[in-house]
C-alpha cells in the first residue's frame, strides 16, 4: 500500500499555520524540525502520521479545518497583504485567530459573500471550473436594460480579451427612469466577470454585491461581520 506523504511546507500550510509561501520561508530559516533533525528543505517529503513535525520547537498537528463566511465590505481587497496599505479582508478577521485563505477573490469595489477557510480541498472544489457552483450577485446599474440586453446577458456575450460568457439566470428586481437593479447568476468564476459583461451590454456597474454561492445565502450577516460555518451551511455552498 502508498504511504501517505506531503511535501514539509504543505504539511505546515494544510496544519493552518500559515501559507505555503510563508511556510517555506520558515523551513529555510531552519525553523523547522522532522524526526528531531532540522530540514531546510521545503520539498522535504513528510509520512504523514509517522513522521514527527516541530516548528520552533512546537509540535506540529493537523488543525480542526474552519469555514467562515465574510461579508467583505466595498474598498477593502481580497489579499493578505497590500503593498498600497489599503484594508484587507484579514482586517476583518482579527477576533478568528487561525490562518484561513479566501475561496476566490471577490473586487475591492464588490461587497458580499466571501468564503475564507483552511481547508485547501475544499477551496480547489468549489473553484475548479468543472465544479460549475452558481454564484448569485446584486446588481445595480446605470440606465435602464433592454430586453435584448437582458437576453445577451442570459444566453452569453463576448466580454473582451478573446472571453464569451456562458449561460447565466438574469431576474429583474426594480427598474427606475435611470437606473437597473437585478440579479445575476453565473456559473464561472472569470475575472471581473458580472461587470465586464455588463460593460458589454453599455451598462457601468454602479454596485455589486454576491449574495449566494450555491445554496448558501449571505442572508442578515452584517457588512463587515464573520461568522464560522456549520458543516451543514459548508455543504450548501457546494450546491448546483
Ligand atoms: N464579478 C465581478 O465583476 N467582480 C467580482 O468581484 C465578482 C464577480
Amino acid at each position: 500500500m502508498k504511504k501517505p506523504r506531503a511535501t514539509l511546507d504543505r504539511i505546515l500550510s494544510k496544519a493552518g499555520i500559515a501559507s505555503r509561501t510563508t511556510t517555506r520561508g520558515w523551513i529555510e530559516e531552519g525553523r523547522v524540525k522532522v524526526n528531531g533533525r532540522v530540514i531546510r528543505n521545503p520539498d522535504h517529503w513528510v509520512e504523514t502520521g509517522k513522521d514527527v513535525v516541530h516548528l520552533d520547537g512546537l509540535k506540529v498537528r493537523e488543525e480542526k479545518k474552519i469555514y467562515v463566511a465574510l461579508n467583505k465590505p466595498t474598498g477593502v481587497v481580497t489579499s493578505f497583504g497590500d503593498n498600497r496599505y489599503r484594508p484587507t479582508v484579514y482586517d476583518y478577521l482579527r477576533s478568528l485567530d487561525r490562518w484561513v485563505f479566501p475561496v476566490g477573490r471577490l473586487d475591492m469595489d464588490t461587497s458580499g459573500l466571501l468564503i475564507l477557510t483552511n481547508d485547501t480541498q475544499y477551496g480547489e472544489a468549489l473553484l475548479q471550473p468543472e465544479s460549475k457552483i452558481p454564484k448569485t450577485y446584486y446588481v445595480k446599474v446605470d440606465g435602464v436594460l433592454t430586453a435584448e440586453e437582458y437576453f445577451k446577458l442570459a444566453y452569453g456575450l463576448d466580454i473582451g480579451h478573446s472571453e464569451v460568457s456562458g449561460r447565466a439566470v438574469v431576474h429583474e428586481v426594480r427598474v427606475s427612469d435611470k437606473y437597473t437593479w437585478f440579479e445575476l447568476t453565473i456559473s464561472e468564476g472569470k475575472n471581473r466577470q458580472v461587470r465586464r459583461m455588463c460593460e458589454a451590454v453599455g451598462h457601468a456597474v454602479l454596485k455589486l454585491v454576491r449574495i449566494q454561492i450555491g445554496d448558501l445565502s449571505l442572508g442578515d450577516l452584517p457588512v463587515g461581520q464573520f461568522k464560522v460555518l456549520t458543516q451543514k451551511e459548508t455543504q450548501k455552498a457546494l450546491q448546483k
